[in-house]
């Protein structure tokens, strides 16, 4: 079960930290670190175990996920328009499939091992797939079964389910319908079910956070940047640090802002036009029931390259309000030609990410355009997938005779302003070398 049965809204982790061991301080998980051998502590979600209570030590599951690294970088700073030293790019693309996925995947495991689970199940853009897959296979603890929508899955992420073993069921239509069928199909089977309606999934995905702030040697950065899909990263992020200030951990929130894709727009089109807000627990209903009543009517489907945020209704926009209150956040929205060229700034000047992960620099650079972000704040984008899990996009923007460049064209992206395009040259050494030579 993943919604109250009454009000059908998503269950939501609390816990009584009261009766709990609660650290003093955050440099108390510094110590976990340094016992790298202890497999929990070498997890970078399970060594703040003390901070998702919700497992014994006996009953955690973890495969290694969670070595990511918070990186400087001057070059995709100057790209966003901040000061030097003032950019951090958190790259999720280190976990073990490849997403920040893991990290919630991890809780999520955890959950099903104690309550018995023996198939989980998950609908998916590609990336929530891949790490399901990934823990099922490694742990034997269950069977999974994937809900894909035709056509709509980038191949890295699905030569991933289908080489971790997962069963993988192609549903005709995109994510939105997808999701609606595991819920209905996991309740009606007994299925354990993995998206992000799974509370257990955000409580592993406040890692990242924690992570963050021990690569600032526990200072609050000014933002923290997200791309937001199905949401449950931003409602993640906000309950981290809602619980962090609760237990007197810190003593400041960053600010957050969301980045929608511009084709799957639905909390920046409800935040930003409809005024709609946490409200102190009672958000509008009526005007996101109209809202999703309108989109059905004029068959708007979420349309954009990006396809891991290729979502139109988040499953946790209710989670999100709360967190966009606690973090005095902002919601923006890009488009696709933004996200890849700053995709490729990540590449040529950090590590590479898919193209939904860029939506988080993107918008970085254009909240520093309107002045919301100043060049002196310290801004942390999250980098939620690798970038081999979508070659189809890198190699359209860089190659452009490819049938990947003529799909990018047709979705509106003619501006590559960061090509790298291969140079054809003949199998000839000195034409080689002329070639080499004419380098600037
Ligand atoms: N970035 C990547 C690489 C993702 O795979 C996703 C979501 C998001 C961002 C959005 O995160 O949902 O927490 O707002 N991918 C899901 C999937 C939907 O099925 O893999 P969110």
């Amino acid at each position: 079960m993943t919604a109250c049965p009454v009000s059908h809204e998503l269950l939501d982790i609390e816990y009584e930290w009261d009766k709990l061991p609660v650290p003093s301080s955050l440099r108390e998980f510094e110590a976990a670190w340094s016992n790298r051998r202890n497999p929990l502590d070498y997890s970078g979600v399970w060594r703040f175990r003390k901070l998702l209570p919700f497992a014994s030590d006996s009953q955690i599951v973890t495969i290694g996920e969670g070595q990511t690294h918070l990186q400087q970088t001057d070059a995709v700073g100057k790209y966003i328009g901040l000061n030097s030293k003032q950019c951090y790019l958190q790259y999720e693309g280190m976990n073990p499939s490849g997403s920040f996925k893991d990290n919630g995947m991890a809780a999520a495991s955890t959950h099903a091992r104690i309550v018995g689970a023996k198939v989980a199940a998950c609908a998916s853009t590609g990336n929530t797939s891949a790490s399901l897959a990934i823990y099922g296979g490694v742990t034997g603890l269950f069977k999974v079964i994937v809900f894909v929508g035709s056509g709509k899955i980038a191949y890295g992420k699905l030569s991933q389910a289908l080489d971790y073993g997962a069963v993988t069921l192609q549903i005709q239509g995109d994510f939105d319908d997808a999701l609606e069928k595991v819920r209905l199909v996991s309740k009606e089977a007994g299925i354990y079910l993995c998206n992000s309606v799974n509370p257990f999934r955000l409580e592993g995905q406040k890692t990242i956070m924690y992570r963050v702030l021990e690569g600032l040697g526990w200072e609050i950065p000014d933002w923290i940047v997200v791309p937001g899909g199905n949401l449950g990263n931003s409602s993640a992020f906000g309950k981290a640090f809602i619980e962090l200030k609760q237990l007197g951990l810190i003593d400041r929130i960053p600010r957050l802002a969301v980045i929608n894709a511009a084709g799957a727009n639905t909390l920046y089109d409800l935040y930003q036009h409809h005024n709609l807000r946490w409200n102190a627990g009672r958000p509008d209903q009526t005007l996101i029931d109209k809202f999703y009543a309108d989109m059905d009517t004029q068959n708007r489907r979420a349309n954009t390259l990006a396809s891991a945020i290729e979502i139109n209704r988040p499953v946790n926009l209710k989670k999100c309000l709360r967190a966009l209150q606690a973090c005095d956040g902002v919601v923006r929205e890009v488009n696709d030609t933004e996200i890849l060229n700053a995709k490729a700034q990540v590449g040529a000047y950090g590590f590479g990410c898919e193209p939904a992960s860029a939506a988080s620099v993107a918008g970085a650079k254009l909240l520093r355009e309107q002045g919301v972000i100043a060049p002196s704040d310290r801004v942390v984008c999250i980098l939620t997938g690798h970038q081999l899990k979508d070659p189809t996009a890198t190699v359209g923007y860089h190659a452009p005779e490819t049938d990947e460049a003529k799909k990018l064209a047709k979705s509106g992206v003619n501006q590559c302003s960061f090509k790298n395009t291969p140079i054809p040259v003949a199998n000839d050494l000195q034409q080689i070398l002329s070639v080499i030579r004419g380098l600037k």
